[in-house]
């Protein structure tokens, strides 16, 4: 592991609450960064983050009059695309002097970001806290524990909402004023989580040697739709950016709904969305997702979870007005194993869903 010891000098106190570099933000104070602090990742497994495989999928759709290529981001250590930003945001926050080895990170997920989370934290040396609600799935949950993270159960919903988000987000400021150096990357505002995916754009347009006509990206915290954008766009690049948002999500404006399968949807706007970062946003409900990746299984043996069957879907909605010879890329952010309960059990299928 190449990451650098501390000196044993002082070191700036890190900061609570929030970074630096999120949207809504203070004005960044100067701080003096050791530069023994600062993590380099070159060896180890958190350099093997990225550079993901990208492919060609010839049998999703056998007779598709353009070429579909797909981001493969469940090759990320963790399993998830959420490895990217969740070191990014990490790696950052060292740099700026709001975390040191010894630091307490405390994010609300349920899911990728907080394995993410667990896993870098875990090389890092810094103590990581994950706050979850019922909703979280005990396999997470194991592998979240697994890594060493603490996690917090929020049992109650916020009393005048009945939703668990801001009860979540009360409980992270709660911890956050009680413990010493603890630091929230807070993956909705902070602008290193859509910076990660530059470089996911980067290795995307680079493998496609810059022609791409079409990028399908699900949306959550819109960090990925966020970073990719603004590559596309400061590159010039004339990539149409189709979001792929869940039903009952909020983000596109959506009226707010009951959704089942986790990854992607929001709901509430994330501080990173910006109107205009998606050319068209396309809605998919559960039962697209359950059908995408039941297709991408049994057409191309990936086994994806359901953002990806989500985003396949998305593009068998969108195939009639994409032009003869175009390149598309689809990203698949996550793998299935952990949607072997839902997505891939029949009776979690015939129990959720009167139509099979
Ligand atoms: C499986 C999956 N798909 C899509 C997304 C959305 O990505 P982003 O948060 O970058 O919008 C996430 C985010 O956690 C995810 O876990």
């Amino acid at each position: 592991m190449s990451l650098q010891t501390l000196s044993s000098n002082t070191l700036t106190q890190a900061k609570s609450t929030k970074g630096p570099s999120q949207v809504k933000n203070r004005t960044p104070q100067p701080r003096r960064v050791e530069r023994a602090e600062i993590p380099v990742i070159k060896d180890g497994i958190l350099s093997t983050i990225g550079n993901t495989p990208l492919i060609k999928l010839s049998k999703v759709f056998p007779d598709a009059h353009f070429q579909l290529f797909a981001k493969l981001e469940m090759f990320n250590p963790g399993g998830s695309i959420k490895d990217r930003p969740a070191l990014n945001m990490l790696t950052e926050a060292f740099h700026r002097g709001d975390i040191r080895r010894g630091s307490t990170i405390i994010e609300s997920s349920s899911g990728n970001l907080g394995v993410g989370l667990a896993q870098a934290c875990a090389v890092l040396g810094l103590d990581f806290i994950c706050v979850i609600d019922p909703k979280t799935n005990q396999q997470n949950i194991n592998i979240l524990k697994a890594y060493g993270a603490k996690v917090e159960l929020v049992a109650e919903p916020d009393p005048v909402t009945g939703d668990f988000l801001p009860a979540r987000i009360a409980r992270v400021k709660s911890l956050l004023a009680s413990i010493p150096h603890s630091f929230w990357p807070n993956q909705y505002a902070n602008l290193n989580n859509a910076r990660a995916h530059h470089q996911t754009m980067h290795e995307i347009v680079t493998a496609l040697n810059g022609k791409l006509d079409y990028l399908f990206s699900a949306t959550g915290s819109c960090g990925t739709l966020r970073g990719c954008a603004e590559y596309i766009r400061s590159h010039n690049l004339n990539t149409k950016i189709i979001a792929v948002d869940a039903k009952g999500s909020v983000i596109f404006g959506d009226k707010r709904g009951k959704r089942l399968i986790p990854g992607h949807g929001a709901a509430r706007v994330p501080e990173l969305f910006q109107p205009g970062l998606e050319d068209v946003c396309i809605h998919v409900s559960d039962w697209d997702c359950i059908v995408g990746c039941r297709r991408l299984l049994s057409q191309e043996a990936i086994l994806a979870g359901g953002s990806s069957g989500g985003v396949i879907s998305a593009i068998e909605k969108k195939a009639q007005e994409i032009p003869v010879g175009a390149t598309c890329a689809a990203i698949l952010c996550d793998r299935g194993e952990r949607y072997l309960e839902t997505i891939y059990s029949q009776s979690w299928v015939e129990k959720h869903f009167s139509c099979c």
